[in-house]
Formats: structure tokens, sequence, C-alpha cells
């Protein structure tokens, strides 16, 4: 029977050794919380690092592990040792692709040594798969870590259905260009049947930098290779719709979040929520609510700006550094406008669970979000669903994917403290009706393409494309 298999390089599930037991938590970032539901309605098997240094665990711990991941979550692990996780996910993954595909090419680093971990890794991961990969199997595969995979899983299955999912923006030619092993990288990306990516634009970048590097020509986005060919298309991903809009009962919630939801009331509540980030436009965020509170100072005492910060990367230098760039700025605001019956930001370096995150966002007049440069962002659309009363609003910067479907949103420059002063107000400042007609577009766009549509056009157009030895025909 043939099955249906995704690759990411991370699982929706990490592993973490405490002193007596493995523990299984929710992975975080937009890839897993988007893909899992869909994963864990289908017959769908997930290949993927479980967050865990292979050295960390003893050979009975990984044997008990891979058996959980694969009866619990549907989970094929495959193993890191810390010399790759230090030189393919930290090294080449993180510090050269991350920035560079999200236009921040000054923290972009070129070393052949971490380039040379990510083709080892990226090896490592069709070897993993291969003993499970059957002649009639589709193979998703997801995201910047695993781009090379494509072409290797082709060499060796020619008739293979592969798909490649970006999840991060693909930069312009003129960004991509400067990337050393831009040749390799694309051959990679060229072994799949199918390429999606977010947006339009980014499959606009993609053909330009297959016809500037490899001389690649595409006819309506389809490009022929000698022994398949490869279409390119826009699947914007949604978020799953019922999920977030189901009613829910407060004794589901911690203790902590059910208090904070009966006080949150007394101000308005402004929302901020992404994983420690220097593409998420934190810092700016925090100066543009400074600026708003210069600007507008009949708003203060009166609003509130709970500032989340979820734990991502702090191995990579840059990623502790913005750390303490956030705390710093925080500490700056609430010293310069904070009261005694009153603190203006309440920051918060840690996760929530996904029911505790719903509350924040029901709980919150505005969700505020403006990435410098995002995929797509399904934070934003999150938050617009589970707002089923349609009182929220979304502030949010045209830079992310999502500014291109949530177009109802007040749409800022992410570089523009003003503007997001402004954007702030107007949001605040909306009346009832217009937000309920805004939200009421929005919401009947999230519940019809939602993160079940998105898979399942995905897969029906990879069913679709073209597999097998085609003849190199000119365009
Ligand atoms: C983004 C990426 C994902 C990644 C996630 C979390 O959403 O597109 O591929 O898994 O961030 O980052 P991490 O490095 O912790 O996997």
């Amino acid at each position: 029977m043939s099955k249906l298999i995704f690759v990411s390089n991370r699982l929706p599930v990490t592993v973490k050794k405490t002193e007596d037991a493995l523990r299984y938590s929710e992975s975080i970032g937009g890839l897993a919380t988007g893909l899992k539901s869909y994963h864990e309605q289908g017959s769908s098997l997930w290949a993927g690092w479980p967050g865990i240094a292979h050295e960390e665990l003893r050979p009975d711990e990984a044997e008990a592990m891979e058996r959980e991941l694969r009866n619990e979550y549907k989970c094929l692990p495959v193993s890191l040792t810390a010399a790759d996780i230090e030189q393919y996910y930290h090294g080449f993954c993180n510090e050269t692709i991350w920035p560079l595909f999200h236009y921040f090419t000054s923290h972009t680093e070129y070393s052949a040594e971490t380039w040379e971990a990510y083709r080892r890794v990226n090896e490592r991961f069709f070897e993993a798969l291969d003993p499970v990969i059957g002649d009639e199997d589709t193979i998703w595969i997801h995201d910047y870590q695993l781009m090379l995979l494509p072409q290797l899983i082709r060499e060796k299955y020619p008739d293979a259905k592969i798909g490649f999912f970006l999840h991060i923006p693909f930069p312009s030619f003129e960004i991509f260009r400067l990337l050393i092993w831009r040749e390799e990288i694309l051959q990679g990306l060229m072994g799949a049947n199918l390429i999606g990516f977010h947006t339009y634009d980014y499959v606009r970048h993609f053909v330009n930098s297959v016809r500037r590097i490899l001389g690649v020509e595409h006819h309506l986005y389809k490009m022929n290779q000698d022994t398949h060919s490869v279409r390119v298309e826009a699947f914007p991903m949604g978020i799953d719709y019922d999920y977030f809009t189901a009613s829910r009962e407060a004794d589901k919630l911690s203790p902590e979040l059910q208090s904070f939801t009966e006080n949150a009331q007394t101000v308005r509540n402004i929302l901020s929520i992404d994983r420690l980030d220097y593409t998420k436009g934190i810092p700016d965020r925090i100066k543009a609510f400074k600026r708003f509170l210069t600007d507008y100072p009949e708003y203060r005492e009166k609003v509130r700006l709970n500032l989340i910060v979820a734990p991502s990367r702090v191995e990579v230098e840059s990623y502790d550094k913005l750390k303490r760039q956030i705390e710093v700025l925080v500490s700056e605001v609430n010293g310069q406008f904070g009261t005694a019956n009153w603190m203006p930001v309440w920051f918060f370096f840690r996760t929530f669970s996904q029911e505790d995150l719903i509350a924040f966002y029901r709980s919150s007049d505005v969700l505020l979000v403006t990435p410098l440069r995002d995929g797509m962002n399904l934070v934003a659309k999150e938050y617009i669903a589970s707002r089923t009363d349609l009182q929220g609003m979304l502030v949010l910067s045209e830079t992310a994917g999502a500014a291109s479907e949530l177009f109802e949103a007040v749409i800022v420059n992410a570089n523009d403290h003003g503007a997001i002063a402004s954007g702030l107000k107007t949001a605040l400042d909306m009346p009832e009706d217009e937000k309920t007609e805004k939200n009421r577009a929005m919401h009947r766009r999230l519940a019809r393409y939602d993160v079940h549509f998105w898979a399942d056009k995905f897969i029906t157009a990879l069913g679709q494309a073209d597999s097998g030895h085609q003849p190199s025909k000119p365009l």
C-alpha cells in the first residue's frame, strides 16, 4: 500500500532527557504547528530530527525513543550528532540559509565546513528514509534544511513522486546569487516534481534564479529535467481553523491564564507572539510601542503590551544578542513610562501551551505582528480565527507572507515606528461594526483555505505531476 511520507528537519515532537526519563513535547514554529493536525488525522509517516543529540542517549534509550515515536506519533527519528547540530543546524541552516533567505545579508556566514555538514546531513536523511520508501509512495519534504534531499531521492528512485515546500521566503535573485553554493541548492531542489511556496512572489523569485543560474526556462511554471518535470506553484499555508474557533472551557487553562483572562479587561491588551528571531522585528516593535505611548499619551495606563517570546536557537550568537537587546528595550519602556499602578510591557521569555495561547488571543484587543521578513506567519491567522466574536484587530507588516491574504488588517511597514504607532491607534479605536466586517471577510477566507485545504491541494497537485523518465524536450 502506498503511503505519504513527510520529511522535515524537526519532528513535530521534541524529545528531552530529564534525570529519570525521556520527555516528549510539542515542537514550536510554523511548520510543526501547521502540519501537525494534518499528520494526526491521516496515515502518514513523519521523518525528522527529534531535537536531541545522538550522544545524549544510551543505546537502550535511543531504542525506546524510536519505538515511542513510531508507535505513538507515527514518526521516524533521524539522529544528529552534536557536531551535526553545531555545523549543519546552527551553522549552515541558521547562519547561512536562514539569514540570507530573509534578506539579512550582513548576518550571513559562508563556511565550506558548514556546507559540507549540510550535504552530509541531507545524505543522512536519505539513508534513514531509504529503507522505508516504497515504489508507490509520495514523499513530501519540508523547508530550507533539506534542499538537497529531493535530488538525492530522485537519483535512486527516478519514478518517485517528490514534493518540496519552502516555509520561508525565497529571496530575489540579487540576494540568492550571493550564496556560494547556489547552483547545488537549486539542483537539489530540482529533483522534486512539485515545489511549493507560500506566495506568488517567492515563486517568481525561484524561477528567475533557476533561469539565471541553471539556464533552465519555465513554461507556465513547469520546467523539464532529464528524468522528470518540475512544477512550481504558490500554496499559501492555512491553519486548523476548526481547532482555533472551537469553544473552550476555562478550567482547561493553567491557573495563571485563568486569572489573567478574568482580569484582562481592566486595560486594553496588545499581544505580540514570536519565536526569538531577528527576522521578527521585535526590537522595532518595542520601539514603536514606545513611540505610541509618546505620540498618544492618552493611552498611558490604559493599554498593556504582552510580549511573548519563545526561546529559539539561543546557541546562535545573533539570537542570544537579540535576547539581551529585547531585555534592555523592555526595561527602558517600563522605566520611562511605568507608574506605581501600571507596567506598560509584560515580557515572557518562555513557551505557553496552545490552549493558553488561545486564551491570550481571545483576551487581546490587538495582535501586533511586524516581522521584518516572514515566509507566512501563522500566528496572525490563528489570532483572527480564535476571535470568534469578530472583535479583535490585527496590525501586520507588509513583509509577512500573510499580508497578501489578510489585507483587511491594518497593514504597516515594519521599519516605520510612527506608522506602527498610528496603526496601533487605528486598531484600538476601530468601531465595532468595522471590525466585524473586516474580521468576517478574513474568517471566511481562513475557513475555506485551512491547513487541510493547503495539504490536500499540494498532495493532489503532486499526484498529478509527471514522473518517470521523460526525454528532455526543448521548450
Ligand atoms: C520556522 C522554520 C521551521 C522551523 C521553525 C522552528 O518556522 O520554517 O523549519 O522548524 O522555524 O525553528 P527550529 O530551528 O527550532 O526548528
